[in-house]
């Protein structure tokens, strides 16, 4: 007997090909002895639990500044975290945004983190066509495909997702070209940690423009900038945000606090002009839950009212040490066998392609990171198994229809977010060791 699943429900029974190898990890991870550079969990030493104690006893001490913290808020969001943002991103001119560009803004703050606005995008549109970089972020893409939209991948560059070669896709997609529902960005990439130019953004901007009255109907662009306040390179570019130069209404900027505050408060928000799209977010939000939890809004709003700059300089100082270290311990330990390295700069991750080793689940490679060789000299016994190595394969990344499917294969993202800096370079040298095994048994997959 089968319950009446919609095609969502159907989709959504068999957990996606992450969510699997995580969970098949996480029941048996051994704290201490496996190192995981798989998470995308942010470090916890960022996270500031006692100015956030603080910033709980201050919110329940002042009820005329955060009114009735602990009963349910409004679906657009508490008006004291959104003009506590509101003002971060004036006087701290995030993105170059001024006074007159943030008055043009409506705002939303999602139910749950950034993730319930890209899971509110994706009811609230029409299937279709979504355009994204590839590498792409694997966890909305999939979820996307599951809530029946196509999702199409074009290659980004070094310097972000580049407006000719999305061109190029549009173009060859013939009539097809009428289904694209919206292109998803994300600003400082995940998986690959690659940077977003200024000029490349623009230029996405005015192609969305285009095609919008090219189709007669606004098809907008998305920017996702989960780890914008994580650019950490002193030399990297400062981001401008897409909203300053946007006339036409067709830029969102989606932000979250997860990565510099706690990722425990699901504070994520939407920006962009007031209208239909960004009333029918705030109904999606009444819809799941009424609001995110007024607490945590009210909490966000202090942190940024009283704690965000010591917060941004010390987590920025902490993840740029932490680049530096092990970028140079990637270079030294796998330098022989890369052939490209991305990220580092912003956000944590490293996105690293070899040259000729299979990094998918079923390479020598991964087997013995994760102890499944079947060789007891190579994973240990049963009883003393040795360390394992989680890490993000390519494959996973990379959409399996786009012109990257054979090259993720060769690739992986390490996350230098969770684990400690000298963990992260002992995770190395095991790779370093699956290298060299793989090149016993062969490179390719078994
Ligand atoms: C690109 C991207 N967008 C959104 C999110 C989710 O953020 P939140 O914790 O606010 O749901 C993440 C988290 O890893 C991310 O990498």
């Amino acid at each position: 007997m089968q319950f009446r699943f919609s095609s969502y429900g159907s989709a959504s029974t068999a957990p996606s090909p992450v969510n699997k190898m995580m969970a098949a990890f996480a029941t048996d991870f051994r704290d201490g002895v496996d190192i995981n550079l798989g998470v995308g969990y942010v470090n916890e030493k960022t996270i500031p639990d006692t100015l956030l104690l603080e910033a709980i006893n201050a919110v329940a001490a002042n009820p005329e500044t955060y009114r009735q913290p602990f009963n349910y808020g409004g679906p657009k969001g508490s008006p004291t975290l959104i003009q506590a943002l509101r003002r971060f991103y004036v006087t701290h001119a995030i993105g170059d945004m001024d006074e007159a560009t943030m008055a043009r803004q409506d705002m939303v703050i999602g139910p749950s983190g950034a993730t319930s606005i890209l899971d509110a995008l994706a009811d609230l549109f029409a299937p279709g066509i979504v355009i994204t970089a590839d590498p792409m972020y694997y966890i909305y893409c999939n979820q996307l495909e599951r809530k029946g939209f196509r999702v199409l991948t074009v290659p980004e560059s070094p310097d972000g997702l580049a407006a000719e070669a999305v061109e190029e896709r549009l173009q060859a997609l013939g009539k097809a070209v009428a289904d694209v529902a919206f292109f998803y960005v994300v600003t400082v990439n995940n998986p690959s940690g690659v940077i977003l130019s200024n000029a490349r953004k623009r230029a996405l901007l005015t192609l969305a423009e285009r095609w919008s009255a090219k189709l007669q109907r606004p098809v907008p662009i998305f920017f996702d900038q989960a780890y914008e306040w994580l650019i950490h390179d002193p030399e990297a570019e400062k981001p401008r945000s897409a909203l300053v130069y946007d006339t036409s209404g067709l830029a969102y900027e989606i932000g979250t606090l997860s990565k510099v505050l706690a990722p425990a408060l699901r504070v994520g928000f939407i920006m962009g002009a007031a209208g239909a799209l960004l009333d029918a977010i705030a109904q999606k939000t009444s819809d799941v839950g009424f609001s995110a939890p007024l607490m945590n809004q009210e909490m966000a709003a202090y942190m940024l009212e009283h704690h965000i700059d010591e917060q941004l300089r010390h987590v920025n100082a902490g993840y740029r040490e932490k680049a530096r270290v092990i970028g140079q311990a990637v270079d030294e330990i796998l330098g022989p066998w890369l052939e490209d390295v991305r990220g580092g700069r912003g956000g944590f991750y490293y996105y690293l392609t070899f040259r000729n080793i299979t990094t998918d689940t079923a390479s020598p490679f991964f087997k013995f990171l994760s102890r499944i060789t079947g060789d007891d000299a190579v994973d240990g016994s049963a009883e003393n198994r040795r360390p394992r190595v989680v890490y993000l394969p390519g494959d996973f990344c990379v959409h399996p229809a786009g012109a990257s499917a054979a090259k993720g294969k060769r690739q992986l993202r390490l996350s230098y977010g969770f684990e400690d800096t000298e963990v992260i370079v002992t995770a190395l040298e095991h790779m370093r060791d699956a290298i060299r095994y793989a090149e016993q048994v062969g490179c390719g997959s078994q």
